[in-house]
């Protein structure tokens, strides 16, 4: 067994500390973006990052930057992290296992005094997951220049707070413009796997090839509201009935369509709202996800043929928006063979998978080699509090993504 470098006492010490940062203590992590739970969670990293060496910086998108400097700072950089915001009530390692990876990586190389050529930064992005805008993967969608200031005032939150509002409040001058990169060279996350597969096989490092498509639909049914009592039933515009077969029918289509799509509808909201009243307006989402571009477009087409007629049979009118869409994405093949490499030598079993699960790096293989490390995690379990990943598993996954970071920085070749 080789000398490990990494602490595991550290990543510990790291993910307990960031667990603490929820707005829901004793029910999960809930750590939205742009809250006082996001500042205490960047204080705690930015004093992390700056004890590893590392000179901090907050972009205008809001990401946690920091840097070590190459022995050739022309050189395009090298980065590493993952996110920091959770979904409601979620876990403490999804995206935050791969920030806190990044730092111990970087405090490995600050305590060696390791020679880098390229300069190397580890980010702590924000809003990957969109609880709190609705549309996720903020900070790299803005490294990469796929959203631009306009969603600044477009994106609202739940009580109509602006995305511009939000960050001006946490002390950010937002401009996603200015947050775009052109130098990066190559970008690696770790992240826990969020499905079953390593932990069944006894596997240590998943390295990812492929990410799933995703397509989010925001979905409005308008009806006619009227009294409870009085309404005979023939007579009647329900929305709500009508999103409720709508839902069933995206089930129906999904399990029809198979090619391992999956389709999920986790948010609704009708309106007046009242249990006497029928419901005359209902949104709702469908999350979709798939391995191919293809299959994506052949679900929504099936859902949208079946919305039309319930439409008729329940009088109502059904519309769609498609706020956000990830198409599927091949992660670098030089990457892999590195985390393949390094797993190896380190004696660490590895398998080659696909995700299921959407991460910044989507967005991040639009301009730089991207390459992912999984970890398992206990039972598959994910966006949940019962959410866990032994502490000696991602220790094998923060040494992988040492190795694979050194080695990206020393190589040659933009
Ligand atoms: C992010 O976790 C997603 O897959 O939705
Ligand atoms: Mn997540
Ligand atoms: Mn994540």
């Amino acid at each position: 067994m080789m000398q490990l470098r990494t602490s595991c006492e550290r990543l510990k010490v790291d993910i307990e500390a960031l667990a603490k940062y929820t707005s829901t203590p004793g029910s999960g992590v809930t750590r939205l973006s742009f809250t006082e739970e996001h500042r205490l969670a960047n204080e705690y990293i930015i004093k992390q990052m700056a004890d590893a060496g590392l000179e901090v910086f907050v972009n205008s998108a809001g990401t946690v930057v920091g840097r070590r400097e190459g022995t050739d700072p022309e050189l395009p950089v090298v980065m590493m992290g993952s996110h920091i915001d959770t979904v409601k009530h979620g876990g403490a390692f999804d995206g935050t296992a791969g920030v806190v990876a990044a730092i111990e990586a970087a405090r490995v190389m600050h305590r060696s005094g390791f020679k880098n050529r390229h300069p190397i930064e580890v980010v702590a992005m924000t809003e990957e997951e969109g609880t709190r805008f609705n549309d996720g993967m903020l900070s790299s969608e803005a490294m990469a220049g796929l959203i631009t200031n306009k969603a600044l005032d477009d994106l609202k939150d739940d009580c109509g707070i602006t995305l511009r509002k939000a960050m001006q409040d946490f002390g950010i001058k937002p401009d996603l413009d200015r947050a775009k990169r052109s130098d990066i060279k190559a970008f690696v996350e770790l992240h826990i796997e969020q499905g079953p597969m390593l932990e069944a096989k006894g596997t240590d490092i998943g390295i990812v090839e492929n990410i799933a498509g995703i397509s989010v639909y925001k979905v409005t049914v308008v009806g006619k509201s009227g009294h409870a009592g009085t309404t005979p039933m023939h007579l009647r515009s329900d929305a709500l009935l009508a999103a409720a077969h709508i839902i069933t029918a995206t089930n129906d289509v999904v399990n029809k369509i198979g090619k391992g799509s999956v389709a999920t509808v986790g948010r609704i909201g009708a309106l007046p709202g009242v249990s006497n009243v029928i419901s005359n307006f209902v949104q709702f989402s469908i999350d979709i996800r798939a391995s191919k571009q293809e299959y994506l477009d052949e679900v929504i087409n099936a859902i949208k043929a079946e919305a039309r007629i319930i439409e008729n049979k329940f009088k109502v009118a059904v519309s769609f928006e498609n706020p956000s869409n990830g198409k599927p994405v091949k992660l670098s093949t030089r990457i892999g063979e590195l985390i393949e490499e390094s797993a190896a030598e380190l004696g660490y079993s590895y398998i080659r998978m696909d995700s299921g699960a959407a991460h910044d790096s989507m967005a991040m293989a639009e301009i730089a080699d991207t390459g992912m490390i999984f970890v398992p995690c206990k039972g598959g379990i994910s966006h949940n509090s019962d959410e866990w990943t032994d502490y000696e598993s991602l220790q094998k996954g923060a040494e992988v993504l040492l190795s694979v970071v050194e080695r990206l920085s020393c190589l040659s070749g933009a």
